[in-house]
């Protein structure tokens, strides 16, 4: 039995860590995990130019604790208005990563999102054209679509679309949750690839809706049927280079989640990595977990892996109920739980 793993450092290729003292709360469990994150730009107001880009920058770098070495890569929240000139110069800066399609109000601070992802053609042929990276939230809107079935319609009236159109542009599909995402994902060209969250390799949506309403389970997309967890433990697990870490870690507050109409997001940054590790042993694919978490990504990206190395080990770790956070509560995600994995120190 391997009882430790010495890998890359990984990086989380998909987070949000808000602003404020939410953010400042945050950050350190991120940078004490990962070397980078991708962090996305639905703050309000939105991230939406180069400028407010390295601002929230600065404010990170402010929070991240003395001694580690941790780099916000910065992603700009596209709207029907997106300024390409901007997009383009921010990324040849260094400042944008990559550029985040939210179609309007699909989750959490997205009103601000394209309205219709035909209207910034014109943007993705100048990311194509440049080599900028596009994250898609990939959900349809329409309230005449279950929302259980969102994700699934989102490739047929717009992935297929857009990979057709822009075929070099590369498409990160994010925190993907349907077994039609991974076959979609694992079928087009290396150009696509896709996230996968810890809480969709764990949970289905029994998690959410039995035995009494579950809000520490609720995200959006929201977790599917078994069927669905069972295609993403196989497609992460896989080896395949096209899939790769994103936390989608999305804090709100206890009090926000504990309410009639509670937000959804979880918060998995403190125990990310004891979380996947969890899936991998559980799947037998512990070999296989250094790829997913620390070499994919930064292929795909285009980035140098990280040099430093990080242990492991094969030990029970109590994730607390509950941790303090910006003067109140936050639940993690396996609050309350145990988990078999820890990072050494
Ligand atoms: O559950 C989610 N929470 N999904 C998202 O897409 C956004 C995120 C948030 O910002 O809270
Ligand atoms: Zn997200």
């Amino acid at each position: 039995m391997t009882d430790r793993l010495i890998i890359r450092r990984p990086d989380d290729w998909h987070l949000h860590f808000r602003d404020g003292d939410v953010m400042r709360g945050v950050v350190p469990y991120t940078s004490r995990q990962f070397a980078r994150a991708i962090v996305m730009p639905n703050l309000t107001p939105p991230v939406t130019t180069a400028a407010l880009a390295a601002d929230y920058r600065d404010r990170i770098l402010a929070a991240v604790p003395d001694g580690i070495d941790f780099s916000p890569l910065m992603t700009c929240y596209l709207t029907d208005t997106t300024d390409a000139d901007d997009l383009a110069r921010g990324a040849a800066e260094g400042v944008f990563t990559a550029a985040k399609l939210y179609p309007a109000n699909a989750t959490t601070n997205s009103a601000h999102g394209v309205s219709d992802v035909e209207k910034i053609y014109p943007v993705l042929a100048r990311m194509e054209a440049e080599g900028i990276v596009l994250c898609v939230h990939g959900e349809v809107t329409d309230g005449d679509i279950d929302v259980f079935d969102r994700e699934a319609e989102f490739i047929e009236r717009h992935m297929r679309a857009i990979v057709s159109n822009f075929p070099k542009l590369k498409v990160v599909f994010e925190h993907i949750t349907t077994a039609d995402a991974a076959e979609f994902v694992a079928e087009c060209g290396e150009a696509v690839a896709a996230t996968i969250t810890p809480q969709h390799l764990h949970i289905n949506r029994n998690a959410m809706l039995v035995g009494g309403i579950q809000p520490h389970n609720y995200c959006l997309p929201v977790a599917k049927r078994e069927t669905h967890r069972l295609a993403l433990r196989k497609a992460a697990t896989s080896g395949s280079s096209k899939f790769f870490l994103g936390t989608d870690s999305a804090p709100h507050l206890r009090s926000a989640k504990e309410t009639s109409c509670g937000c959804a997001g979880i918060f998995n940054a403190p125990f990310a990595l004891e979380s996947y590790l969890t899936v991998f042993d559980e799947e037998d694919a512990l070999d296989r977990f250094e790829a997913f978490a620390s070499l994919n990504g930064p292929a795909f990206y285009g980035l140098p892996v990280n040099e430093e190395m990080i242990t492991l080990e094969r030990v029970e770790v109590a994730v607390p109920a509950t941790l303090p956070l910006a003067g109140e509560e936050i639940v993690p995600w396996h609050g309350g739980q145990k988990l078999g994995w820890r990072i050494a120190d």
